[in-house]
């Protein structure tokens, strides 16, 4: 039998950045990278190499030797083992500091595109209770911390409602407390646990595929209103009916209460029924003047103070005289394009998620805005040579992609539209930045503005504004 080869150890490595997904990299004094979690920036660390992949090391920490002088003290004890707030141990200034970071390492490695104004990081006002939608999932087994394994006391068997405990998917972290979202949220959340306990209900095993309590998803809005939707494997009246009568009497203020019967492997719901309980079928939020309806399916920005600060910069970016003719890539809900509708003659949304036009129509409606056309279909789809005759072309363009960033074959489209101006959100600085370096040829960047709307998490938005170079 071969003898197992020994990791490889690295003696004072000096934590000089955050990487990916929460982690941080490390640089030895020869030079050797290797990335490490639950660290920070400024640290000094014994560490051990776990593995290497595509060249990268990977390690774990052995011995923290001195602590970062930009360290503080989490304030969740959930810290470390929920995946939630990875940054929580990092002063509030370090962390805008290294997203600002990140965005400018894209712009300049992988957009390679000179930007004329790089605009200070907008940070949050509130860094605790920021969210607007949390999922907590049901187990019927407990997540053992490691200092739990060995107890013998201390079983895995146990009812829980909480997160995923991350790169797991049967794993579920009990959470007590979360700092993530306010309003009733947490004492919700215990309740549920506790009610579905004292009736005897099954909690899911979710490696088995099987039981009935699922997962409970919780929408506030900074109106004061509270959207539950509490998952079900099963069908089963009997047990629904007491389960949602004991939600709604204890918190009377939830003002739409929804269940869903999801008998399939996976969580989603985009594809299942959410039937209305008790309530309105949607909660109403609000930025600044715009009213938004958010129905159980549909996309919101999850920090809705934040999401405030990222629409003015659209707006200014935009700088809107009332003459333009707008479009809005990857609407969702229609909420760019709502929200500045007002500003200029028209917009033209495109979203493929068809419900989340249906709320964007809406949305147009209860603002009272006639300037609005909304489509459904993939942008590289319906944006053609022959919808731009139909609208007219734009004089500025929005774009708001998922993290994967736009196709090819729409940067392609935009290259041909030469609208004059285009303002680019983005929630992915690498693809961002991989967009605008295919725009380089026509467009210059003028201005870059990072919003944080995730603080305690590597999440990042960024907002740039092209030009069409004349
Ligand atoms: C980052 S969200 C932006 C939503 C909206 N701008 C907002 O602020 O609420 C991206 C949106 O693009 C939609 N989407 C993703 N891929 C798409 C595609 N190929 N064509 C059209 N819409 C797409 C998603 O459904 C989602 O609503």
């Amino acid at each position: 039998m071969g003898r197992r080869k020994k990791n490889k150890f690295l003696e004072d490595v000096k934590i000089v950045g955050l990487a990916d997904k929460g982690r941080c990299v490390g640089k030895t004094e020869s030079g050797e990278i290797v990335f490490l979690e639950g660290v920070a920036p400024g640290d000094v660390v014994d560490a051990l190499v776990l593995r290497k992949r595509k060249g990268v090391q990977e390690g774990i920490v052995k011995e923290i030797k001195s602590y970062s002088e930009d360290r503080v003290e989490p304030i969740c004890h959930h810290f470390g083992i929920c995946g939630g707030c990875k940054w929580q141990h990092i002063k509030y200034e370090a962390q805008l500091q290294h997203k600002s970071n990140i965005v400018e390492n894209a712009m300049r490695r992988i957009g390679k595109v000179e930007i004329g104004e790089f605009l200070p990081i907008v940070g949050a006002d509130e860094t605790s209770y920021y969210r607007n939608k949390l999922e907590f999932s049901f187990s019927n087994k407990r997540w053992l911390e490691a200092e739990e394994l060995n107890d013998e006391t201390i079983s895995n068997e146990a009812d829980v409602l909480g997160f995923h405990k991350p790169k797991t998917f049967d794993k579920i972290i009990d959470i007590d407390h979360c700092h993530l979202q306010g309003g009733m949220s947490n004492d919700l959340r215990d309740f549920v646990r506790d009610k579905g306990k004292g009736m005897g209900l099954k909690f899911m095993d979710i490696r088995k595929v099987e039981g009935y309590l699922r997962n409970m998803i919780i929408r506030t809005t900074t109106l004061g209103e509270t959207m539950v939707i509490l998952s079900l494997f099963e069908d089963d009246k009997k047990t629904r009916e007491p389960l949602l009568d004991a939600i709604i009497e204890k918190f009377p203020s939830i003002t739409s209460l929804n269940y869903a019967i999801n008998p399939k492997r996976n969580d989603t719901l985009y594809d299942i029924d959410v039937v209305l309980y008790k309530g309105k079928p949607y909660i109403e939020e609000q930025l600044k003047e715009t009213r938004y309806r958010i129905s159980p399916k549909s996309f919101f920005q999850t920090n809705s103070l934040q999401a405030i600060k990222l629409f003015d910069t659209v707006v200014e970016f935009a700088d809107l005289q009332g003459e333009e003719n707008v479009y809005d890539l990857y609407t969702g809900t229609g909420s760019i394009a709502c929200y500045l509708a007002k500003y200029c003659k028209q917009v033209v949304g495109i979203e493929e998620v068809e419900p989340a036009i249906v709320d964007a129509k809406i949305n147009a409606e209860i603002n009272d805005l006639e300037n609005t056309i909304f489509y459904v279909g993939d942008v590289k789809d319906i944006l053609t040579d022959d919808f731009a005759q139909k609208h007219g072309k734009p004089d500025v363009l929005i774009t708001d992609p998922p993290r994967a960033g736009m196709h090819k074959k729409v940067v392609e489209m935009l290259l041909k539209l030469e609208s004059p101006k285009i303002v680019y959100v983005s929630c992915n600085p690498g693809t961002q930045a991989r967009d605008l370096n295919l725009l380089a040829g026509k467009y210059d960047v003028l201005k870059m503005q990072p919003v944080d709307m995730f603080p305690h998490t590597h999440h990042i938005e960024n907002i740039a504004l092209l030009q069409l170079r004349k």
